[in-house]
Order: structure tokens, then sequence, then C-alpha cells
């Protein structure tokens, strides 16, 4: 992702217009899977084996954004997934043949509960929610996104950590015969990514297992992957297959590719460029080729309810 230049963005990564005008269709399909979204608590999650299978159950949830969602082409055709490629199109068209099951999750480290658990055994705990969220890129691009989704801090009160887990590490499935992008050493793999336990327990933080009301589409990180709408994406780690509770500050890929570009916090903050482009201002993806840039929130706009987590932190030097 970071590896692009401006002047190296493909003609075809540019939203064109007809998938604007194709945007009106996904809103419309939009409402009928929101028509099946119920009021009650859901007793047990489940989520199918197939592609693009409707997902039941799913509860509305207080921290969407009313925003208009991008549509299920862009969200799901313009993608950052180097296991499959380093292209925005690579992920849609080579993780096809991905197949996200039989899955399981490894929990370890610092917690009173650890295991491997069968994906279907580690989400039959908890609801799934639809959560709007406005998602900012760190290239300066943004899209809104319905995810299905379970709250990270139910997961992480379920396994019981200790005093002594002070950050919740997560790892991506390392297999290159079935992520061919992983023969490649763009990453040094498995995909790694963190938090501290403060922003895991913080409700707006969740694993999703679907998107637009069905299940999630292997290039956006089937079965199971994280979303932390106030950071940059690249925090929303895909296909994860581990999730180990941990005293210190763990290694993250993108840090460690590139420290000074990018910092373990990755919250979005206008007022700290990356070195090779300003942050204030993004592109909403599908918004078509003039539509005006929008200026970028500090926190992608979710400032209320997660700037208390970094007070007294020099959130320049914590970038
Ligand atoms: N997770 C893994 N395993 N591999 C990746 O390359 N890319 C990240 C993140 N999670 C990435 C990943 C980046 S840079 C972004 S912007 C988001 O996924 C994109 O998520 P989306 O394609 O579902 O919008």
């Amino acid at each position: 992702m970071l590896i692009k230049k401006p002047s190296d963005i493909r003609p075809s990564e540019i939203t064109s217009e007809a998938n604007y005008m194709n945007r009106r269709t996904f809103i419309r399909a939009g409402s009928i899977a929101g028509a099946s979204i119920l009021a009650a608590p859901a007793m047990a999650a489940v989520v199918p084996d197939q592609p693009r299978a409707k997902l039941q159950g799913v509860i509305e949830s207080e921290f969407s954004t009313d925003e208009t969602p991008t549509s299920y082409e862009d969200v799901t055709g313009y993608n950052n997934f180097y296991e499959f490629g380093t292209g925005k199109e690579d992920p849609a068209r080579y993780a096809q043949e991905f197949d996200a099951r039989p899955w399981s999750i490894t929990v370890d480290g610092h917690a009173e509960k650890t295991g491997t658990f069968h994906f279907e055994d580690f989400i039959k705990p908890f609801d799934l929610e639809e959560r709007i969220y406005r998602m900012r890129c760190v290239e300066a691009w943004s899209m809104v996104i319905p995810w299905v989704g379970i709250s990270l801090a139910d997961i992480v009160k379920h396994y019981q950590p200790t005093s002594k887990a002070k950050y919740v590490a997560f790892e991506t499935l390392h297999d290159p015969v079935r992520m061919p992008g992983q023969r490649r050493r763009v990453l040094d793999w498995p995909y790694r990514e963190g938090l501290t336990i403060a922003e895991a327990t913080n409700p707006l933080a969740i694993l999703a297992v679907g998107v637009y009301g069905e299940t999630l589409p292997n290039q956006n990180g089937a079965p199971i992957r994280l979303v932390v709408p106030w950071k940059y994406g690249f925090k929303g780690i895909k296909s994860i297959v581990r999730m180990s509770f941990v005293e210190k500050q763990p290694d993250v890929s993108w840090r460690m590719a590139a420290a000074n570009e990018y910092g373990f916090y990755a919250n979005v903050n206008p007022e700290v460029d990356h070195p090779r482009w300003s942050q204030a201002s993004e592109r909403a993806i599908g918004a078509g080729l003039f539509a005006p840039r929008k200026p970028t929130l500090m926190f992608n706009g979710y400032g209320e309810q997660v700037a208390h987590l970094y007070d007294g932190l020099d959130l320049r030097k914590n970038f």
C-alpha cells in the first residue's frame, strides 16, 4: 500500500462514474439486507461457510454512522490484502480460490482461557451486530462500510486476560500455498497487528465476519478480521488465526517494514503528515472523479469515543 507514490496510481484504480451510478443499486440491495436485521438480541452467532450467504439474527448497532455506504462493488473490489497481490484489484481476483474452511483460531498468552478453537465455536458465544463505520486508509482514501461483526471487548473479556496482558496481538494465516502473495517477501509474513488492551476493549473495535449483511468475501479477510474505525485501515488485519495476550508492545507488519512511516498507534490524525503525503484530506471511493476531497477528521470522527484512550500521550511522537 505504501510503496506507491501518487504518480504510480493506475487509471484502473480511479473509481469510474459507472461505479458511482451502480452504487444506487447497491444501496437498494443494502436496504433489502437491512430488512433481515432483527431488533432482539441474537442467541449464538452462526456464520454459514458459503460465500455471500445472508447472516441471520444481526442486531443494529448504536455506533453506526448514518452516512451512505460505499457500493458493494467498491467495498469488495478495491482492497489491500498483500497475501493476494499488491494491486487494489488483485485481492478480488486472486482470493476467489481461497477456502476459508476449516478455520481455527488460537488464543494464547496471559489469559485464564486459552486454546485453539474452530471458527464456529470461537464466534458462537457472541452477538452479531451491523456496524456501519467510516473507514480511512493511510493512502488518503476513505469508504463507509456496513460491517457485521462481534464486539472485540466481549471477545477479550470472554478469555479473561490477566493483569500481565497489556496488549492483544493478532496474526494472519501463514500459508504460501493458500495465500500465493506470501511467496514474495513484500512483507515479513505472517501479517501482524496489535492493540493495547484499552483499545481492544473500547466498544468501537470489532472482529468482522460479514459485510452488507452477508458472509465476508475472501478479499475482505474471510472468515474473520479486525475493524478499528478510528485507526488507519492497515490496523484491520484480515483472516486472523491467532490472538495473543502479551505484556510487551508487539511487532506489527507495517512498522516492521517502515518504522518512519507507520507507527504502532496509527490513529487517524489530519495534523500529522505521512512522510510522503498529507493526511489532511481524503478521497471518498465511489464519489466520482470530480467530487471534492473531504477534510479528514481527528480519530476519523470517533474522538468522542476514543480520545480519552490517549490522554497524556504525545500523538506526534506516537503516530
Ligand atoms: N491484512 C492482511 N492480512 N494483509 C494485508 O495486506 N492490508 C491492510 C488491512 N488488513 C492487509 C490486511 C490494509 S493496508 C487495509 S487499508 C485494509 O486491510 C483494507 O481492508 P479492506 O480491503 O477490507 O477495505
